[in-house]
Formats: C-alpha cells, structure tokens, sequence
C-alpha cells in the first residue's frame, strides 16, 4: 500500500514537472514584449504584472507577469504576434483566461496564413472571473510547419479583453481542460440536479434541445463533490434529447457524470433549516438574491419576484425567482418567473394589475398582472404578463421602452388615477465628459418619468436628477390626514425627497434626506395594487446579509409599512415592520414598569434564537441604557442623544420624551426600529457561537423603562 501511495505521489509530480524536452516559447516575464510584435493600444507597452487599473483581481498566471489585453479598458483593441517558428512538438499548452469571443478575444495558432487552432477566454456576460487556466492545442499533424502565435483583442463590450500566459511546446498534454464537454440526457422528469461548489471557477454552460441554446448561464461547477444542487427545470422538454454543454472542464472532473434528474428537488427536506437561513425574512432555498422585484398583490396573495442566480451564490445569471404569501410572513417559493432570454438577463422592475386590460393582456374577466422589467443585454424594458399569476409569458413585441442610455434600468410603475395613465420612473446615467485633462468623466444619474395609456406606448415626460438605481414614486398622507397627501421619490440607497407630483412632473418640496440608517439595505420598492380597504404601503428592501458556506445568499427585510410623520423638520419617512410579523409570536416575557439600576440585568435568564423586542424608556440619569441581542451591542447614548449599533450610529430625536425601540434579531440581520420608525437600522450580523442572550443594562444612574417586551419567535418556513 505504502509503494503505492509513493508511487502515486511521484506520478503526479513528474506530471506536474516540465518535460525535458519541452519548449518555453514564451512566459511572458521581461518588462517588454521582445521579438513580439503589438498593434493597437490594448496590450499596452508590455507584459502587465497582473491586474490592471479598474480590473477585477487577475489570477492563474505563471510567475510575475503575463499578456493582459485591459490596458485602456475592455474599449481597447489590438494585436500581438509572434516570431515565426516551426512546429516540433506534439502539443502547445498555454494559460488563457478573459473574454471568450471567437475570432474577437482569442488566440491563434497561424499556419499558412489562416488560423489552424484557436482559443478563448471563458467569459462573455457580466460576472465570471479573470482567471487564466490551462489549454492545450494538439498539434501533432502539423509537425514541421512554420507558424505564429496570433493574440488578438478586437472587442470593445463588456470582456472586450484577453489574458495569455506561459506558452509551452511540450510532447505531452498539459492535465488539461476538455473544451466544449458534454453530455446527452433524455429528460424525464421536472428537474436536472447540478452539482456546485461556492470556490470553484465560473464556467460558462448551455442547455441545448434539438440544437438551440435553450439556457445558457455561468456555474461553478463541482468537479468532486458538490456543496449544493442547483436545479434546472426540463419539464418542457419532456422525451426529448438534452445535452448540457460546459465551455471547459478538467478532464477527471465529475461534473457531468453527476448530474441526475428528479422530480422535487433533491435534498428539499433539509431547505429553510440551514444554520445561517434567515429565519422570518425572505430568502430563495438555493442560489443568489438581490433586489426584490414586481412586488404586487394580486388575486389575494402578495407577490415577491426577485433578481435570482439560481446556480451560484454570487451575483449573476439574472433571473426573476417568484414567490407568494397570503401573510407577507410565509413565503413559498414558485418556479423561476423570468428566464433570461435574446434581449440579455432579467434586471429588475416592477409588476401591477392593469385592473381594465388596457394592455390587451388580460382576457375577459381577467385583468392580468403585468411584470415590467429591463433585459439588460441592451438595457431596454420589456413586459410580461399573467392571469393565473404562475405562469408568464413575455409580450411578442418587447421591448416597450428602447434604450436611452446604456445601462438605463429598473422600470418602477403605477396607474395615475387623476391623469388615467399609467407612469414609469427609470433609471438612466448620462456619461459626463472630463472636464479638463486632471478630471476624471463622471456619470449624471437621472430619474426618468414615462407615461402610458396601456403600458405599451411611453411617452418621456420629464426627468429629475441625483437618484441611483431603482427609483420608487408613491403617495402618502401626511400623519394619516387624507387631505393632506405629498409624493415620496426614491431610489436604491433608499434616500428620498418628499414633493408633489401632476402625473408628469414631480416637484420636490424637501432636499435630498436619508433614508434607513443602516447598512447593507438597498433597492427597496413598495407594493402595488393592495387594496384601498387596507390602504398601507409597504415596502420592501434587499437586506445583503452575507451567509458564508451556504447554499444561499443573501436575504430581504422584513415588510415594512411607510408613513409620512411630522417631525420638528417637516414631514419625514417612517419605516415600521408590518403588523403581521406579530402573527409569529411564540412566547413572551414582559417586564416594567420598572427602575433600571445599573448593575440590575432583568433578562439575565432569557435566551432566544429568533427574537421581536420593544422596548419603551426614559434615559432619566442613566448615561446610557444598552440592550445586547444575540452579542450585538444597541446602546442609547443619552449625552449625544444617540443609537449606537455596534459602533454604528444613528440620531434619535426621541419623539414625546420617551425612547421607544424595535428590535428584529433573526439568524444573520438585525433591523431596528426606533423614534416611531423615523429611524430605521437595518443591519447584516451574525451572532458569534450562535449566541441567544438578552440583556438590558443601564449605565451612569437609573432609567426609567415603561416596559420591555422580549418576543420569541417561530420561524417562518
Ligand atoms: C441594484 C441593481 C439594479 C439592477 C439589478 C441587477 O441592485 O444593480 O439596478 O437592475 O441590481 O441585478
């Protein structure tokens, strides 16, 4: 057994090891290219010592340097040529990694004039990485030939780049990656299980069905075993051939070979029970999230889409996940709503009823429930629609909105009831040039406003400048006073300006103000369509809690309704959970009134994983007065009228005198709520050891607490 293993190890060693009669053609590492001949700027004045400006982190390259075609950019072009040389090995391995565009960011190998091999990076849609990896061009046939190497960048989008290195004349094939694997399945049932793994290199993947590229998506595959399943639905394809296409794989990888078919997900008993799942907020079972989308209520169910990578957890392949509650608490997820399609993945956007089928959409009795959303491939806005809400089917004639600028997105609509149009606030940048040569070219962020009279043909109408990403417009009343309404403008950062709005143009009567206080809260929208019985608009933001090792990333805030409250300031944004997420209460423990003296610890025996508590106090002489929840420390500082979130800090004005506290604690966020909800902290945080004590403590003399209520909570799922 022992030989064997020393066997084994010096086998791949002298695997590993250069062969003697190996050829190093070229590694790359002087500070020029030598008897190498560029053209154009791309490639710069020489080998690049790794990741250039603006660059994401280049890695597998061999040694210090290594041709990095981003010189300038992916908008730079050019060529890099060899010395001429003939051809007296076997094979030429090579390092190559970056934009994966045949004929336009590749390398290739030129005989007689015309290219005899070429190669590409792996990457052509946003996400992926810069990583080189090892190729091999068998070249056997074309011994004796003379040749060059041709390094070529002519693309000018998104990995308009190509990245070489450590080109090798060897006799023997470097343990190489297969281009192109491959593998045929007759699909039978619902699903095909893709084995992951969260570190592995992101490889661009086809499903492809009678010769069409039915998906076509970036994974980390799992090459040994995987750390999770991803699914992709076949149920449409049921009979027919499929093969699953990987752009390159590692020869002994078993990727392929795993993947299986079933029909419920594999695994679905152990979902939502993961350590680090939120617990009563919303997250997707398997994948990425990012920004909720189309929230709407629609044939009594609240509708939560979201910007979904169902194959990796890290930001890509944008999809719209779909899920319903009756609560807004209990989520179930649904089938992938939105597939990414011809016009580029599915960014985000908003849903509403088009209540009298102005659309055309809907049928007799009917109104459909209309998705409007951007495919970002060339940034336009597209609809969708549905009757059942569970099925969807993209409107023939997209796009509604073209491009009006790149990158425009995120497509925000409501019906105007005074006006009878329906409106569309978008995100476009217009790229501002430097203004002199020591000024960098910037971006001016605008809002778009749009109007239709069935959702189908806009109109741009005006445009107000400063918001990013995103943008909400919705009315509210002032503390409740139906004749006093004003418009809220927001956008991503979940900054607002408070104004009026006629149906086209929306006049601010406030600055730009802050929005949560927080961390890690972005790109909320509200509801549409609840009903005017219920009459609350509620709002809700992606929450970025991070949860390392999980087969899920990511997570959204709990439901929050909004208000307009008068403060000292004017009117301001409160945030406040909804009232349903009292429906999971579990058990309580209430206390107070009472004097808090320092030293006292009331909760000292309390623990809970999931936790609601209210809390209502004066500081009285107490200097400060701290709640640890799960480790995190919420301390008010009375002196500097303050919340301090683990070094955090945020202003508490203190509405009547009293200081009144909300605190959701579930297993990777917290969200406080104080002041009535004028302010809002959101947190991403992960008790250390899985920690569940409570504790309230005074500092500096003794506070008076009306009540503290500490909530258990059951989970969600
Ligand atoms: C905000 C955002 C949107 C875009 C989406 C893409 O987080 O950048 O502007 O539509 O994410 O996932």
């Amino acid at each position: 057994m022992r030989t064997l293993i020393v066997l084994l190890i010096c086998f791949t060693a002298s695997q590993l090891r250069a062969q003697p009669t190996d050829i190093l053609f070229a590694d790359f590492e002087a500070e020029t290219y030598g008897d190498w001949t560029a053209t154009g700027d791309a490639f710069g004045a020489g080998p690049a010592t790794g990741t250039l400006p603006r660059q994401m982190e280049v890695s597998g390259f061999a040694g210090k340097r290594l041709i990095n075609s981003f010189h300038g950019g992916d908008g730079s072009t050019g060529t890099l040529t060899s010395p001429p040389f003939e051809i007296t090995r076997k094979q030429i391995n090579f390092l190559i990694g970056g934009g994966g565009f045949a004929a336009k960011t590749c390398m290739n190998l030129v005989v007689d004039g015309k290219p005899a091999r070429t190669a590409t990076g792996p990457n052509t849609q946003p996400g992926g990485r810069e990583l080189l990896e090892p190729q091999s061009w068998d070249v056997a046939e074309l011994a004796g030939k003379n040749a060059r190497i041709e390094i070529i960048d002519n693309a000018t989008g998104g990995w308009g780049h190509i990245l070489v290195d450590q080109i090798v004349f060897s006799d023997k094939r470097l343990a190489a990656m297969r281009a192109n694997a491959r593998r045929e399945i007759v699909a039978e049932r619902q699903l095909l299980n893709l084995p992951i793994r969260n570190d592995a290199p992101i490889r661009n993947a086809k499903l492809i069905v009678d010769g069409n590229a039915v998906r076509e998506f970036t994974i980390g595959c799992a090459d040994a075993a995987p750390d999770w399943w991803a699914t992709l639905d076949i149920s449409a394809y049921r009979g027919k051939s499929l093969t699953i296409e990987v752009d390159r794989l590692p020869d002994d990888s078993t990727f392929l070979t795993t993947i299986d078919q079933t029909d419920a997900p594999k695994q679905a008993d152990t979902f939502y029970r993961e350590a680090l799942r939120p617990q009563f907020h919303f997250s997707p079972s398997r994948g990425w999230n990012n920004d909720p989308n189309g929230l709407v209520y629609f044939n009594g169910e609240y509708h939560l889409f979201f910007q979904l990578n169902p194959y990796g957890t890290k930001w890509g392949n944008m999809h719209w996940g779909h899920a319903v509650s009756k609560d807004l608490i209990r989520w179930q997820e649904l089938p992938i709503a939105l597939h990414p399609d011809e016009f580029g993945p599915m960014f985000s956007g908003s849903a509403v009823v088009d209540w009298t089928n102005s659309s055309g959409l809907g049928s007799e009795g009917k109104p459909p429930l209309v998705l409007v959303y951007t495919a970002a491939g060339k940034s336009v806005q597209c609809l969708a629609s549905s009757t059942d809400g569970r099925t969807f089917a993209k409107y023939p004639q997209n796009p509604v909105v073209k491009t009006i600028s790149g990158g425009n997105r995120d497509p925000k609509v409501f019906w105007h009831e005074p006006t009878k149009r329906w409106v569309m606030v978008l995100y476009a940048g217009f790229p501002v040039p430097a203004k002199d040569a020591k000024s960098k070219p910037s971006e001016r962020h605008t809002i778009q406003i749009l109007t239709s009279p069935n959702l189908i043909e806009w109109t741009p109408t005006s445009e107000i400048e400063g918001f990013y990403e995103c943008p909400d417009l919705f009315p509210l009343t002032i503390d409740g006073d139906a004749k006093e309404i004003r418009w809220v403008l927001t956008a991503a950062s979940s900054e607002y300006m408070i104004g009026r709005f006629d149906g086209k143009v929306f006049t601010p009567e406030t600055p730009k103000l802050k929005g949560h206080m927080g961390k890690g809260f972005y790109a909320a929208q509200t509801f549409s369509d609840i009903p005017a019985s219920d009459g609350r608009r509620i709002m809700i933001g992606w929450l970025q809690t991070p949860s390392p090792g999980m087969p899920f990333n990511q997570s959204m805030s709990v439901p929050l309704e909004l208000k307009l409250l008068t403060t000292p300031e004017g009117p301001r944004l409160s945030f406040m959970p909804v009232k349903e997420l009292e429906s999971l209460r579990d058990a309580t423990k209430r206390i107070g009134p009472i004097d808090l003296n320092p030293g006292d610890d009331p909760l000292a025996d309390l623990k809970g994983d999931l936790l609601d508590i209210r809390l209502q106090f004066e500081p009285a002489e107490a200097s400060d007065l701290e709640l640890m929840v799960h480790g995190a420390s919420i301390r008010f500082d009375a002196k500097e009228r303050q919340w301090v979130v683990n070094g955090h800090k945020a202003p508490a004005p203190a509405r009547d005198g009293k200081q009144r506290l909300t605190v959701l604690a579930d297993r990777n966020s917290l969200e406080i709520f104080t002041d009535d909800g004028l302010t809002y902290i959101p947190l991403p945080f992960i008790p250390k050891d899985a920690d569940q004590t409570v504790r309230i403590v005074a500092k500096g003399g003794t506070a008076k607490v009306d009540f503290v209520e500490v909530h258990t909570l059951k989970s969600s799922w």
